[in-house]
């Protein structure tokens, strides 16, 4: 099954296929796995915790790895108290505009710091990483909106709840809803929320698996604030979040509030287990922070809250010191990474980032070190997360880790960027994750300033003599990773840019571009220019594509209904794509329908005249992209299919055993497409299971070695357990 499964049950899984896959536990569960966050500073507020406060050298080949001793007197010893946080959720923790982590959390965590007597260094990690770099001691408490959950609490101690929230649903303006006054309310709803959040979990328990709404209106986003032009564009009709966090988009992004309070969120500080003194210190601090309403102030300076409104803390019931769990250490390894020094372009924490010309080529490079106990290999990768502006990401790629980099190891790691073209400051976060695409440890990050004035230093022209220049960054990619090809002309009366199998003629440009190209496969790019004296100077690049091995899997791409429409009718398109995924888009023909896709979602399309329309999702991720098609022909007449089709039942496109007739040994083809409100597909020959929990739509092979009459019976069911059948008989002789 696709469905995303409960939080612990996903650990639970990830624990198993990773010990299994890799030798490498997964011994501390995310926060939230897989989400992909945003920003922080390389070196900005925080001293490295990696030379100031190494924990435990890591052991050799993993081991329970969590500092000796307890982190209270690491911290009184050290004076500092190393804080993580994911620097991605305004107003909790978020970077300033001079590029500082601030936010509620921040300054709560701050005064904590100051009341205990220690400094408070700020290290901004993956929301993902904030597990592991608890257990490495990396970090000795996590600060980030964390609500506290059973299932989280089985992992992590969490102090006494020190902010009580809840949940906010927010549409576009304007948008004609039914009230929304409990969860069920949602259920008729396309709703986006966070992968691996608790809204996540609640949604998927309380209305996908009851059956109240389709799988596929469930849309999960990477970043949940970044599905806001989404609302916009009517492709999801609203969003979940934490309350605040909405109320900021509300304020910022014009979008609007329509209901909340359906899921109360209490968020405490997250700690190792049995750190018991340094929980009983917080705790004891924040009682007399609740007493004195020192936590009001800074509610109403950071949230805007009025004290009044303020929803009471609970008072916490004295918890007995929790045993430790018996240590069952596990099997392999933690993932750790702490930034130690810009190799160049040194920014000094952003107070004088260095300055590039617009469109200025340049390599970024950064000192880390693995403070964890996995070592790393080429299947890690220095991926981009967020930038404080847009056009931060300077068209870099993920960048895999050449070679291995054992625990403890430094290893210095670059990435190719393009100063952006327009005027500015800029800042990207870029965050290393593993072979799983788990992020993990402390982000770097790179700092530039594009002047409004060019600096007189030229351009970099190849050879000043030719006014004909074509380049590209990267001449050797992996399947799925992109290049930028740019090209300067002077002087010149037309310019065509172009590549194999496209007719020049129709690709004119102006005489200055830069150009992202993500090929499939090796191919040649052309520049052609046309002197005023009508003679013609052709370029040429070979762009070298490697196939990916890593590439994300299209769990399932349907297409409803399949085939053939009328004119004036309907397609609804239903994808989910799992692994390691950056981007979704979903295509039509050359039209992108849906750029930034969430990885699971529907989308309804009404082709607006007849004509083969190819409908296409692409999954990219570091590993490589992935894409599935499916062709729709759309004829000159109404036909009698429904439109869209309904998702109260599900429904059987098509089952098809192929051929019918075969001999003892040989090997059928099963093909199915199935949708509606299908969430369960199984085949069943002559009534026993042969596929189980397979995708709505597939191909699978069955080699049958015994002669007989074979029933081969398909079912599709739906949360309800209605089911759909269809039967197909093969005789073998
Ligand atoms: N409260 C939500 C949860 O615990 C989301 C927290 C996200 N925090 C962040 N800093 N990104 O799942």
């Amino acid at each position: 099954m696709s469905r995303p499964t409960l939080f612990p049950l996903i650990l639970l899984v990830m624990l198993a296929a990773l010990t299994a896959a890799c030798g490498k536990t997964q011994a501390v569960p995310t926060i939230a796995p897989e989400v992909i966050i945003t920003p922080t500073p390389a070196g900005a507020t925080a001293p490295v915790p990696a030379t100031t406060s190494t924990p435990t050298p890591p052991s050799e080949s993993g081991g329970q790895p969590a500092p000796e001793g307890d982190a209270w007197s690491r911290i009184q010893q050290r004076g500092s108290m190393i804080v993580g946080t994911s620097a991605d959720y305004p107003p909790f923790e978020y970077y300033t505009q001079d590029f500082k982590i601030d936010g509620f959390d921040i300054a709560l965590i701050k005064e904590i710091g100051q009341r205990l007597g220690v400094q408070v260094e700020v290290v901004d990690i993956a929301f993902d990483g904030l597990g592991d770099a608890l257990a490495l001691g990396q970090i000795d408490v996590a600060i980030a909106a964390i609500s506290i959950t059973p299932a989280r609490e089985e992992v992590f101690d969490f102090s006494q709840v020190y902010f009580v929230s809840e949940d906010a649903v927010v549409a576009k303006p304007g948008a004609n809803l039914p009230p929304i006054t409990k969860v069920e309310d949602l259920a008729t709803l396309r709703v986006g929320v966070q992968k691996g959040s608790v809204f996540e979990d609640w949604l998927d328990d309380l209305l996908v698996k009851t059956g109240l709404m389709p799988e596929t209106n469930l849309f999960i986003y990477g970043d949940v604030k970044q599905a806001i032009p989404d609302l916009e564009a009517g492709r999801v009709d609203v969003l979940i979040m934490d309350r605040p966090v909405a109320e900021l988009a509300v304020q910022e992004k014009g979008v609007q509030l329509v209901a909340s309070g359906l899921h109360r969120e209490l968020y405490g500080v997250v700690m190792a287990k049995g750190q018991e003194t340094l929980r009983t210190e917080i705790n004891q601090t924040l009682s007399e922070m609740l007493r004195t309403h020192a936590i009001d102030d800074l509610a109403k300076g950071y949230l805007h809250v009025d004290p009044g409104d303020l929803e009471p803390v609970p008072t916490p019931t004295p918890v007995p010191p929790q045993p430790l769990p018996t240590p069952t250490p596990p099997q392999g390894c933690y993932d750790g990474l702490a930034y130690v020094e810009d190799l160049n372009y040194d920014d000094q924490n952003m107070t004088n980032p260095p300055v590039l010309n617009p469109g200025e080529v340049f390599r970024k490079g950064w000192r880390v070190k693995n403070t964890g106990t996995c070592t790393w290999g080429s299947s890690y990768v220095l991926d981009f997360v967020f930038g404080n502006a847009e056009g931060a990401r300077m068209g870099g790629q993920p960048a895999p880790v050449q070679g291995t980099v054992a625990p403890g190891q430094t290893y210095d790691i670059y990435v190719d960027l393009a100063a952006p073209v327009k005027p500015g400051v800029y800042q990207g976060f870029w965050q290393m994750r593993d072979g799983t695409g788990q992020a993990f440890g402390q982000r770097v990050y790179v700092g530039i300033r594009v002047p409004s004035q060019p600096t007189p230093t030229p351009f970099p022209t190849a050879t000043p003599s030719t006014a004909v220049n074509f380049w590209t960054d990267q001449p050797n990619l992996v399947q799925g990773q992109c290049t930028v090809n740019h090209w300067r002309t002077q002087n010149v009366q037309a310019v065509y840019y172009y590549h194999d199998g496209q007719n020049w003629q129709d690709h004119g440009v102006v005489g200055v571009g830069d150009v992202q190209e993500c090929p499939s496969q090796s191919i040649n790019y052309f520049l052609r220019a046309v002197h005023p004296d009508g003679s013609v100077e052709q370029r040429a690049i070979h762009i070298n594509v490697a196939p990916a091995v890593d590439a994300p899997q299209i769990n399932y791409f349907v297409v409803e209904p399949p085939g053939q429409i009328g004119i004036g009718q309907c397609v609804v398109l239903r994808w989910e794509v799992l692994g390691n995924v950056n981007m979704v888009n979903i295509r039509s023909n050359d039209r992108v329908l849906w750029q930034g896709a969430p990885f699971r979602g529907s989308l309804q399309d009404c082709p607006g005249s007849p004509g083969q329309y190819n409908y296409q999702v692409e999954a990219q991720g570091p590993g490589g992209v992935s894409r599935a098609t499916h062709l729709t022909n759309v004829v000159d007449q109404p036909l009698p299919t429904p439109t869209p089709p309904p998702s109260s039942q599900p429904i059987i496109y098509s089952f098809s055993v192929e051929p019918t007739n075969i001999a003892a040994g040989m090997c059928v083809t099963i093909g199915w497409q199935t949708g509606g409100a299908t969430s369960y597909v199984q085949v069943l020959r002559n009534n026993q299971v042969i596929l189980d929990g397979v995708p709505l739509a597939g191909t699978q092979q069955d080699c049958i070695p015994v002669a007989g009459q074979y029933e081969f019976v398909l079912r599709a069911i739906d949360p309800m357990g209605q089911t759909a059948t269809a039967t197909v008989n093969v005789q073998v002789d």
